[in-house]
This record gives C-alpha cells, structure tokens and sequence, in this order.
C-alpha cells in the first residue's frame, strides 16, 4: 500500500511540473469509447500522452486515445482523460482506478464520467443521453484490500453517490438544449463480451436502464475520497432480449458513440459552465 501511494504521488508530481503554474483543476472528465471529442473544446490545451506518464498504463481499447489534457472548459480548469482503463483490458482495479487518485491529489474535487452503454430499458434508444442515477456494481470492488486511510473511510456511504446538484442543472441544460434526457441506473460487469439475452433481461430485472464495462470503479474510488461525482452514459445499441440476431459489436459502439459525442459533449460544457 506504501507503494502504491508512493507511485500515485510520484504521478502527481510529474503532472504538476508539466502544468507549471496553470490552476489546479477542480474539475476532472474521464471519456468513454468514442467520446473524446469533449477533448477537442478545451482551450488553452496541455497535452500529456499516458505514455510518458509514469505509472500510467497503456489504453487499449477501441476508440480511446490515451491522453490526460489539462486546460480550460466552461471557463473551468479541468484535466480530462482522453481514454480509460477497464478491468477486460487486463489490469487490476488499481491500475483501472489509479488516476483518480492521481485527479485527487491534484486537486480535483468534481467527477465527471462518461461511457458508452447499451439500454436494457427498452424505451431507451441509440443515440440517447443517460445521466446516471445509481448503478449495480458486477465488477470486483476496486476498494478491496488495506484502506488507503489518507483517501477515505474502509466504509464509504454509498447512498448518494450521483450529485442531486449536478443532475439537475443537466436536466436544465438538456431542456434548454431540447434534448430528451434518460436518467437511470447503469449497470457494469466486467466485459469484454457483450451481454447474453438473458443476461440483459437478468439487468433488467435487477433494475437497470443501461449495460457497461467500465465507470463504476472510478465512481467507487471518487465516491471514496469525497468527490462530487455526474455520470453519463450514451446509448449505442439496443440489447433486445427477444431477438435473434447479433445485435453489438465494437466497431458499432464507437461509432454511435460518435454520433452522440457532440451533444454529449456541449451538455457537459454547459453544465460545467453552471458551476
Ligand atoms: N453491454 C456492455 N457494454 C457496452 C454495451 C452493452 O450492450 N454497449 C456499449 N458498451
């Protein structure tokens, strides 16, 4: 555990030496598949490639650029990640959750995370926005082991995990926007194969909206060291429970992904600009 501090502060000191005297961003943004368009409306950019970051992995998977970009969005400064670790690319929940240590140490005090999901409510469509409300945790929890106490609590409150605050000012700005707005529960397990027919109907059954890989163990880890925490996720395909026919692949999830990556992104924008 004494290690692994020491590599998150070690990772923290070498952005903070990249970042020279910027603001410490308040903000943090992690991107999903295909979502790292909101990257492109930061202004006043810092560019830092995971690979020169040390203790940062490599991202992977499809549709994720693997940058951490420091500057300015709604007149905020924020760090966002252009890529994310999950669980199915190999690494363990450390080094899935390991840069939002790194976020906190910098100083970030507000979450916001993305992914692209498939629905499991069956009203929900491809290309609707869903701010979540809650979430079912399938994927091992990223707090298991010694309690880093310089973090957080061995028992972190789970029951308002999603801030009310934030939510409702995306509720305003979709409105204002006229864009329809889902809210509800996203679900994650641990990939990399998409949900079987009986798996989405098991989802929908246990109450979720929305089917993941990923965000969940970021949210834990924020939700762990106090962070203000706003999810979304972005429907890329239906998980059909009655159909026959092979409805999910990757390439297709990214590319709705970046369909919608352009509302997603200014609902975002708008919403940080509000706080
Ligand atoms: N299931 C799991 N993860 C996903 C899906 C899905 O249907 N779509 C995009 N990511």
């Amino acid at each position: 555990m004494v290690i692994m501090i020491n590599k998150i502060d070690e990772t923290t000191e070498y952005i903070r030496q990249c970042m020279g005297s910027r603001p410490v961003p308040e903000i943090g943004i992690i991107l999903g598949s295909g979502l790292g368009l909101l990257a492109d409306r930061i202004q006043d950019q810092l560019v830092i490639p995971y690979g020169g970051i040390p203790n940062f992995k490599r991202s992977t998977a499809e549709g994720h650029k693997g940058n951490l970009i420091l500057g300015t969005l709604g007149g905020k400064p924020v760090v966002a990640m252009q890529g994310r670790f999950h669980f199915y690319e190999g690494y363990t929940m450390q080094e899935v959750t390991f840069p939002v240590r790194v976020m906190f140490r910098l100083g970030v005090k507000i979450l916001f995370v993305s992914n692209a999901a498939g629905a499991v409510n069956p009203e929900y469509r491809v290309g609707d926005l869903m701010v979540i409300s809650d979430h079912i945790n399938l994927l091992p929890n990223p707090l298991i082991g010694p309690n880093m106490e310089e973090f957080g609590p061995r028992f972190p409150d789970m029951t308002t995990v999603y801030s009310k605050r934030i939510r409702q000012l995306a509720v305003e700005e979709a409105e204002k926007m006229g864009e329809r707005l889902r809210m509800g529960v996203y679900v994650a397990g641990t990939g990399p194969t998409y949900e079987t027919p009986a798996e989405y109907k098991f989802y929908k059954t246990i109450g979720g909206d929305a089917a993941g890989m990923s965000t969940i163990p970021e949210v834990i880890v924020a939700r762990h060291c106090g962070m203000e925490i706003f999810g979304m996720s972005v429907i890329t395909n239906q998980s059909n429970d009655l159909s026959d026919t092979c409805l999910n692949s990757g390439e297709d999830v990214v590319k709705q992904a970046n369909l919608a990556a352009e509302k997603m992104t200014t609902l975002f924008e708008r919403v940080i600009t509000r706080l």
